[in-house]
């Protein structure tokens, strides 16, 4: 959608033009799974799906919300404190203004349409891509004094605090700083970061949506940070690190009695998976892309077998995606128990492979698997 659009559907419902629209992408991460609140780096990319927010001041302290696509009002008032609402999707608005309004800075009554085309729960980061947009509108309509770094920041927290999720914080920073045809390599200990040129002759980047959109998605989610939390401090018990980032196999051997076997494999998978992002990003700069390719399926049965994030809808495409030469990696993405599956597939077999592997999951499930191909595209930004 351009400017235009967006803004003739804002005038629709508010009867005047907005003062600014944005654009915020989801997101897609190629390796580097549930690292991100382990101190770890991780290796996403901005999609050219976004989520679009046109905003304009009001001189009353209300907010008022359209949510175009599901043709859902939300309003409130800023006198009071913020509560959340039944209605997901203000919640992630909601949050960011709550945020905001911590750190000290002054929000008044506002309209705002949001509209988009990001797959809802295919796990490619709508309501990062909604906090994201809220935070980047507020700056630009209220003039903040805040940092790209502290936008991120503060949509994050909006999602821990507001929402409920302990999320990390790439989704996040994947929508705001992304660059068009490059993964970010982002160091999550510090938002240290480097670009890295992503654009593979005669292949593409799918992903296969299972459609299944796990309700424990969240509260799981929670429990594999405490679990970590809980591995590490068993670990800095015994050995003198601050983070996953200096632990070893050797270390977390030598604490195995001290911890549940479950403790011991997040940690395992957590451990490796760091390893495995630090070599995946060698080989993407020595070009050996079967190699990356081999690290990605190694990264999925790590997020099945130790992290227990799959679900059986995901591991039956990863299973048949390995049986397929015209695919040189797969995994499941995201935070897991659904969504979709990311794969680097050669463009010609596209199609093929797609029916092959859909031809199983029809007669596994009884219904079909969807299939995106993926741009990357660039971050968050005002519209002109
Ligand atoms: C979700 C979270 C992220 C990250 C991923 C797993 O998308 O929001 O912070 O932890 O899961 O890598």
């Amino acid at each position: 959608m351009n400017k235009a659009e967006v803004s003739a559907l804002f005038a629709q419902q508010f009867s005047e033009a907005p003062s600014f629209v944005i654009a915020s992408p989801g997101r897609i991460n190629l390796i580097g799974e549930h690292v991100d609140y382990n101190s770890g780096f991780v290796l996403p990319a901005a999609i050219d799906k976004y989520m679009y927010v046109a905003v304009s001041q009001r001189n009353d302290s209300q907010i008022a919300l359209h949510a175009t696509d599901l043709n859902q009002n939300f309003q409130t008032n800023l006198d009071a404190a913020l509560q959340r609402s039944n209605l997901d999707w203000p919640n992630y608005v909601l949050g960011v203004i709550d945020e905001l309004r911590k750190d000290g800075h002054v929000i008044s009554g506002f309209n705002m349409l949001i509209t988009g085309n990001i797959p809802i729960g295919a796990g490619v980061s709508s309501s990062a891509a909604l906090e994201c947009a809220t935070v980047f509108a507020c700056k630009h309509l209220f003039d903040l004094d805040i940092s790209k770094q502290s936008l991120v920041i503060t949509a994050q927290r909006a999602e821990n605090n507001f929402v409920g999720v302990n999320c990390g914080v790439m989704d996040q920073f994947a929508s705001m700083f992304g660059k068009a045809d490059h993964v970010i390599k982002l160091d999550c200990a510090d938002l240290s970061y480097t670009y890295f040129p992503f654009k593979l002759k005669g292949i593409r980047i799918v992903l296969f949506d299972t459609f299944v959109k796990h309700s424990l998605a969240s509260s799981e989610y929670n429990t594999r940070r405490k679990e970590c939390e809980t591995g590490l401090a068993a670990l800095r018990q015994q050995f003198s690190i601050t983070s996953f980032r200096e632990a070893t196999l050797i270390m977390l051997d030598a604490v195995a009695d001290t911890i549940s076997s479950h403790v011991y494999h997040r940690c395992r998978y957590v451990i490796e998976e760091i390893a495995r992002m630090e070599a995946a990003c060698n080989h993407l700069l020595a070009g050996e892309i079967h190699a990356f390719g081999a690290r990605m399926y190694e990264t999925h049965t790590g997020l099945s077998k130790l992290y227990k994030v799959s679900c059986p809808e995901l591991d039956l495409i990863v299973e048949n995606c390995m049986k397929e030469t015209a695919i040189i990696g797969a995994r499941m993405m995201g935070g897991g128990f659904g969504g979709c599956v990311i794969a680097l597939v050669q463009t010609t077999e596209l199609e093929t492979v797609y029916n092959r592997i859909n031809a199983v999951y029809e007669n596994t499930f009884g219904r079909s698997m969807g299939k995106y191909v993926m741009q990357i595209g660039d971050g968050t930004r005002v519209l002109k």
